[in-house]
């Protein structure tokens, strides 16, 4: 099970002010000392809190991998070329979202087309491979059909819901992650995820991947950053403890 720790909201607090601090590219260092896997960033078109700087220099100072998260019909598509992250995961975005809301469209043709090609560029470029995908069967085959080599999936209705409905929506996240390994990609999941929520599913066999942002930084201000990791590092750790 890999940590991958997304650090926009550093960058977040910093574009609150358009300053140059708190750095994200500072908090990637202690992110890594923290023992994550992995630094993941959105540069989203708007620019609200990535910027583009940040990634150039994300790209020659991460020890790990940087794990870059855009929109397939964006800009960031050729810029994601130039810089060649360890992995690209592909996201739907909207401008009036707080956050990204759901998985990919892939029901319509058209969508699937620029997803397709986006693939095909990214891969073509020896960057691996994510579409962030709601938990349906559906979608998982669609992404499949694809190529892409990995699906993240969203996780936002199981952080959202509490009691019996978790329990429903752990069980489609074990299912989805089930059939995609069964249907040869990788399993990442990811969103909403917190140091309460989390254990069950970092318990799940088939999810090699956990992407987790917004909880992690919120806890750095109490606790500083690279404690705050080790202590979500922790966590997945003792929910599946190696194999001997
Ligand atoms: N995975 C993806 C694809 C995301 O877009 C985000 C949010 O940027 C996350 C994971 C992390 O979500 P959170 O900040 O809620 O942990």
């Amino acid at each position: 099970m890999r940590l991958y720790v997304n650090i926009d909201h550093v960058a977040t607090v910093r574009q609150a002010r358009r300053t140059d601090e708190p750095d994200p590219v500072r908090a990637a260092v202690l992110v890594e000392l923290g023992g994550a896997d992995g630094i993941t960033v959105h540069l989203r078109e708007d620019r609200r809190h990535i910027q583009d700087r940040d990634v150039d220099l994300l790209m020659r100072t991460v020890r790990t991998g940087v794990n870059l998260e855009l929109a397939a019909a964006s800009e960031v598509l050729e810029l994601a070329v130039k810089w060649r992250p360890m992995q690209a995961t592909l996201v739907p975005e909207s401008r009036e979202e707080v956050t990204t809301e759901g998985g990919l469209a892939l029901g319509s043709e058209e969508s699937r087309r620029g997803l397709a090609a986006a693939l095909q560029r990214l891969g073509g470029a020896g960057i691996r491979t994510s579409l962030f995908i709601d938990p349906d069967p559906d979608a998982i085959r669609a992404s499949v059909d694809l190529g892409t080599d990995a699906i993240e999936l969203h996780t936002g209705e199981y952080a959202n819901t509490r009691g019996l409905e978790r329990s429903t929506q752990l069980d489609r996240l074990r299912r989805a992650a089930a059939l995609g390994r069964s249907l040869g990609v990788a399993v990442h999941a990811g969103h909403g995820l917190t140091y309460e929520n989390v254990a069950p599913l970092a318990a799940v066999p088939e999810i090699e991947e956990l992407n987790i942002g917004h909880s992690v930084v919120s806890r750095a201000v109490f606790v500083g950053l690279e404690r705050a990791v080790r202590e979500m590092a922790d966590l997945l750790r003792r929910a599946r403890p190696p194999a001997r």
